[in-house]
């Protein structure tokens, strides 16, 4: 049985609270959040087999693999299915990647793909992605939850910090009629969207579309009940939550460097437990 723990924006308050830890990874902006956050939330183990799905180009696994003895694995494809090969080919080739983290072992494959063989399953004590998950096409977002599940062992956490439009840009409407037309239209449709988006194409832009999510994909096999996500317009007015700055975005988001519409980007926590009992 799934249990919801945690869907909710990653706040400036924690970012600076990490930084006063001084955890390691701490830095601005969204991936400044999200790496560390993943060693301030997660308690590891020696015994604990961890995994880092997507993380073929980062030095968490392999930090984490050092200093606190797990084993560590990164499962990626590096790009190859979802065609942004070139994209994430800035970070590095891929022979350089395991020769740079001897302690992780990488494989080579996409969570999702069910029929995969060098994918364990019922083996892992903590599964967690680091901006990942939203580089998954929404059609393809339940079997890589419903893998994730298979993969985890019972007891076992999933974390994920995902990244996120914040859903509007209250500041960019200027009349009343933009503000009925633009911004009430806006809240209605992802009212609607959320509650009719079917279980093959679901609706994965706002915390609420995401929690609807989930509750399609595990049907009674989750209990979402304990978490409330927060709304759109509240998401909107919230000046707590991590920004990605802009500019990095100008630099480093698809065209870069080039002149584009700035949107305000957050990440989100998404915490899930699977319970070996279904009440704890
Ligand atoms: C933005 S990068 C991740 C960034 C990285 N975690 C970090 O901390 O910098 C996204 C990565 O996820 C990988 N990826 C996307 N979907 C995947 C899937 N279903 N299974 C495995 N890897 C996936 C991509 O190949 C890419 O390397």
């Amino acid at each position: 049985m799934l249990y919801l723990k945690e869907l909710r924006w990653a706040t400036v308050s924690e970012l600076m609270e990490m930084h006063q830890r001084k955890i390691p990874f701490a830095g601005w902006g969204i991936k400044g959040h999200n790496r560390p956050f993943i060693l301030h939330y997660c308690q590891f183990k020696p015994s604990m087999k961890v995994v880092e799905i997507g993380g073929a180009y980062s030095d968490l696994p392999q930090y984490i693999a050092k200093n606190f003895g797990c084993q560590v694995d990164v499962i990626d494809d590096f790009g190859v299915e979802s065609g942004e090969a070139s994209l994430w080919s800035r970070w590095g080739a891929r022979e350089e990647v395991q020769k740079r983290n001897p302690d992780v072992r990488y494989i080579f494959d996409r969570v999702g793909n069910l029929h995969s063989n060098k994918i364990p399953l019922n083996y892992y004590d903590l599964i967690y992605t680091v901006s990942t998950l939203e580089h998954v096409p929404a059609h393809a977002m339940a079997k890589v939850f419903l893998h994730m599940e298979q993969m985890l062992k019972p007891d076992g956490l999933m974390v994920h910090c995902i990244d996120l439009q914040i859903p509007l840009k209250l500041h960019k409407t200027k009349t009343i009629k933009g503000l009925l037309l633009g911004t009430a239209g806006y809240y209605l449709y992802f009212w609607a969207m959320n509650h009719l988006a079917p279980a093959s194409r679901p609706q994965l832009k706002t915390l609420i579309g995401w929690k609807q999510f989930l509750k399609k994909t595990f049907g009674s096999g989750i209990d979402v009940s304990p978490v409330r996500p927060e709304g759109a317009l509240m998401s909107s007015l919230n000046p707590d939550i991590v920004t990605e700055p802009a500019e990095i975005v100008y630099k480093y988001y698809p065209p870069a460097e080039q002149p584009k519409l700035f949107r305000r980007n957050g990440s989100f926590i998404l915490v899930i437990e699977k319970r070996a009992q279904a009440s704890k």
